[in-house]
């Protein structure tokens, strides 16, 4: 069986394909923000089939056996939703409403026997992308985000305990309830209220827990009436709280540094410490409700490291699993894996690594090299490692790239973890982004004890850890204000390339540490191709790239290339490739008619 899973709808939209032709369980998953070049793309996921379907050598939809969609709440009618046209665009946020008049296009005239589709509930997808990859075969599962879910994981069922949130009905104690119950503030939308207040969008989660971490350094003055009666059984309403803060102050300055202050630290550490003990409280029922000593975790709450540290701690649980990609980018994942096994699939496939992106092909390096006047030399992991001790930062691409929002090696950019000033430089030179920001330690399994008191497997880099009090000074670029850290741990079976770069830096060092950060500049996905990271490497301080064995570096030819000139070419090169894919994918007369017919409706007069 062939499954396709897709997100088309909200933000975060992509593609996973699974295959269990050759009696394995084949898994391929994209973001399509990786490919579109914008972060947290709302866009129809067009270029994700296509970057699916070729990693199984696919030409078509008629190729797949299911096609599994996510039902979120911006469907249309006539496929499914109880949402009209007119309703979406209203719902929709003007930034991304371009997008959204888009997809209704590819929506209406994509070509795929309807027969294949299966709408999948949201919150389902997240617990089958959790449960079904992970080691257990039987596991309490818990979703949180704007909306929340327990689970049991059962062999090859999934059966809801708890559920509310979005289209779907509500579920208690295994029971459907007769009303559905909308309810939307919860935990996880109080944590993004609070980001809003802290001058991030809802994509700012990470940015308000760094900023708590400061909490230690800043004194505690609450502004928010937290309500402390919110708990209904799993269920924990935000609604006075939020209607609470309607005094609470704005961050609108532009220098985010100035964020290392009260009202902001407190602000942040409310959020934390409040999304820290519904979780935990979530957790303890998960628990109760379920007599299983197994978790696993998914849904965007799953995200925040400090909190699973906590959970796992906690000891109420012997083993959690933690989907990587837990917010929705791994919705796609999710759907495909639901669809699978309710669908008669028996094959299971533990994902003890993230790498579901198909590698480039090597052959279209010199291309890339020659356009933007590039060089490049074979070069050892020891050269590389070199290098990095003289205080090089390199962007290494290799292999598949990662599934979820950590980079863990392949599309990653490294430096040295000791030197103090290299902080400010990877966040000034590199990164453009707030110096508040940590940065995390790849390091190798058997060195965790040197440095850190973490778990001994952090393969995903979603569970904190803390740098040993001696140890903060020899590696001050991962260690954050309060001692934290999020490492990743390496070992050989996951991935054997960065395992030895890591090991040569630490056989001229000591040191089996390197730091590592997402390869991109702010305000764009993490690079995927050849050519996304050339261009990443042109346009900030980055020294040099590593890819797949070469050193790639400038020549004295190599332009310049400014984030103006840079967005212009990448927003010819996305629209030239999504005409070609409407073209191969979609009914093009239907298509056109469609935006004529939309065009007019709205030239008309409205009343
Ligand atoms: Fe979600």
């Amino acid at each position: 069986m062939i499954v396709l899973g897709l997100k088309c709808y909200s933000h975060d939209t992509g593609a996973a394909i699974i295959s269990d032709q050759g009696g394995a369980l084949k898994i391929h998953a994209i973001a399509e923000a990786r490919l579109n070049r914008r972060k947290h793309s709302f866009a129809y996921p067009l270029m994700s089939i296509a970057y699916c379907l070729n990693a199984l050598g696919l030409e078509s939809l008629d190729d797949v056996d299911l096609i599994c969609i996510d039902r979120h709440m911006e469907t249309w009618p006539e496929k499914g939703s109880q949402f009209g046209y007119e309703n979406a665009l209203k719902r929709h946020h003007p930034r991304y409403d371009d997008n959204h008049r888009w997809n209704y296009l590819v929506e209406q005239s994509i070509k795929y026997d309807s027969t294949k589709v299966r709408w999948i509930n949201h919150i389902d997808a997240h617990a089958a992308s959790a449960y079904f990859v992970s080691p257990f075969d039987e596991a309490a599962i818990l979703i949180a985000e704007g909306g929340t879910g327990i689970y049991h994981g059962q062999g090859l069922d999934l059966n809801i305990i708890d559920r509310i949130g979005y289209l779907g009905d509500t579920y208690l104690n295994g029971e459907k309830l007769a009303e559905r119950r909308d309810h939307f503030v919860n935990s996880s939308f109080f944590y993004d209220k609070v980001s809003e207040h802290l001058g991030y969008d809802i994509f700012g989660a990470g940015q308000t827990m760094a900023l708590a971490g400061y909490g230690d350094q800043v004194p505690f003055e609450p502004l928010v009436d937290v309500d402390p009666d919110r708990f209904e059984d799993f269920i924990i309403n935000h609604d006075k709280t939020v209607f609470g803060m309607a005094d609470v102050p704005t961050f609108e300055g532009e220098d985010s540094d100035k964020l290392i202050a009260n009202p902001w630290v407190s602000l942040a550490r409310q959020a934390q410490e409040t999304l820290e003990t519904d979780i935990q409280y979530l957790v303890w029922l998960a628990r109760k409700k379920i007599h299983s000593k197994k978790l696993c975790l998914a849904g965007g709450a799953a995200l925040n490291c400090i909190i699973n540290k906590k959970l796992i701690e906690s000891g109420l649980f012997d083993e959690v699993y933690i989907q990587p990609a837990a917010s929705d980018e791994g919705l796609p994942l999710g759907c495909a894996l639901y669809g699978y096994y309710a669908n008669g699939g028996e094959l299971r496939h533990h994902m003890s690594d993230a790498y579901l992106g198909t590698p480039n092909d090597p052959a279209t390096l010199p291309a890339v090299l020659d356009k933007w006047q590039l060089k490049s030399a074979k070069a050892s992991v020891q050269d590389i490692a070199q290098l990095l001790v003289d205080g090089k930062i390199i962007g290494r691409v290799a292999g598949g790239s990662e599934y979820g929002p950590r980079a863990l090696g392949n599309r990653s950019i490294l430096a040295d973890p000791r030197p103090a000033d290299m902080k400010d430089r990877l966040n000034a030179e590199i990164k453009h982004r707030e110096g508040f920001r940590p940065f995390a330690p790849s390091c190798l399994e058997d060195n965790i004890p040197d440095f850190f008191q973490s778990p001994a497997k952090s393969p995903f880099m979603v569970v904190a850890g803390t740098v040993k009090e001696g140890e903060r000074d020899q590696v001050p670029v991962v260690t954050h204000a309060d001692g934290s850290c999020r490492v990743q741990t390496v070992n050989q079976e996951q991935n054997k390339d960065y395992y030895e770069l890591i090991e040569a830096f630490g056989n001229l060092t000591g040191c089996a540490v390197l730091t590592n950060t997402s390869f991109n500049d702010r305000d764009e996905p993490i690079v995927e191709t050849y050519d996304d990271a050339a261009s990443c490497l042109l346009r900030t301080g980055l020294d040099a790239l590593y890819i797949e064995g070469q050193l790639v570096e400038r020549t004295e030819n190599t332009p310049a290339l400014t984030s103006a000139q840079n967005l212009a070419t990448t927003t010819a090169r996305v629209d030239k490739d999504y005409t070609n894919l409407i073209e191969r994918f979609c009914d093009v007369e239907v298509y056109v008619r469609l935006a004529e017919d939309l065009k007019a409706k709205e030239s008309t007069p409205k009343g």
